[in-house]
């Protein structure tokens, strides 16, 4: 008798307590919906240059680092904004773009900085909208034997992410793989395109790898044969990542150097670009 007395007791407790543990996680549930309602805008930038005249701009910044990467974060017209520091390279974005995803949940990310030109109807200053990005250094070679040399103009696309299975083989793998900028980010950047006023602003085809391309004929080649607009070392790895968790993308690089029609290297164009920048981010928060 005296037992079933403590096991009612007992399981009196043990609902008692499980049903407020149940009322707190679902005011817990409810606090941090309403925390993520604003999901931070994310701009990435590789270079010093390319990411701290943005940062500047920010209001009630905070500086956070994670390993090489630099975050910071703060708000345009009181919606949060993270500037990203990634460092150089295709490397450096996808990792900086990952754990960017991981920890801030962002809305949206633009990639932003210099490029070289590929397009030679396109000048120092222009600015390119990544309509699509691609990943340049993605190649599978001929297949040549001991003594014969190379032949880089017969190397074909190689699409990484068209199978689970070996690149080296598969004939699906044999594919330029193309990555489609936000359409709402476009829209955003093409409808605040006339506050750019030192060069013009257009939709292209931005290609990446971790390559300096400085021999005209191969830049041509690239122009001939994946379309590319323009050049840049980071573009690909971010719009990968961000396709992988389903995160809206956008590339928007200036030219800062076009080798095809004798454009000089100028690193004014870095700052420039984060102004029109600016102003794409603070059109996509108004709509
Ligand atoms: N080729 C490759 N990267 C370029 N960049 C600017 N111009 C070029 C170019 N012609 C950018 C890259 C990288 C840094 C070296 O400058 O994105 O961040």
């Amino acid at each position: 008798m005296k037992n079933i007395r403590n096991f009612a007791i007992l399981l009196f407790i043990t609902l008692t307590f499980s049903l407020l543990a149940g009322c707190q996680s679902s005011a817990e549930g409810e606090a941090s919906a309403e925390e993520n309602e604003q999901q931070p805008i994310l701009i990435q930038g590789p270079m010093p240059i390319e990411a701290e005249n943005f940062a500047a701009k920010l209001e009630d910044v905070e500086e956070e680092t994670s390993g090489n990467f630099v975050f910071y974060k703060g708000k345009v017209d009181d919606y949060p904004v993270i500037v990203m520091k990634t460092g150089k390279g295709m490397e450096n974005t996808a990792a900086a773009t990952a754990i960017a995803i991981e920890k801030f949940e962002p809305a949206a990310i633009i990639n932003q900085g210099t490029s070289g030109g590929h397009d030679p109807d396109l000048h120092v200053f222009d600015i390119v909208l990544g309509e699509r990005t691609v990943n340049i250094g993605s190649m599978k070679t001929g297949h040549l034997e001991d003594g014969e040399g190379i032949a880089p103009k017969e190397w074909i696309p190689m699409d990484l992410m068209a199978s689970e299975g070996s690149a080296g083989e598969d004939p699906d793998a044999e594919n330029i793989r193309y990555f489609e900028g936000d359409k709402d980010l476009l829209k955003a950047a093409k409808a605040v395109k006339d506050t750019h006023e030192e060069g013009k602003v257009v939709e292209g085809t931005i290609g990446s790898a971790d390559v300096w391309n400085n021999e005209v004929d191969r830049i041509q080649w690239f122009h001939e044969n994946f379309g590319t607009s323009v050049e840049e070392m980071e573009g690909a790895a971010g719009a990968q990542i961000a396709k992988a968790y389903d995160v809206p993308y956008l590339g928007i690089r200036t030219l800062s150097n076009n080798k095809t029609n004798g454009g000089e290297y100028n690193p004014d164009t870095a700052e420039a670009n984060q102004e029109y920048v600016y102003e794409v981010v603070k059109e996509y928060i108004s709509k």
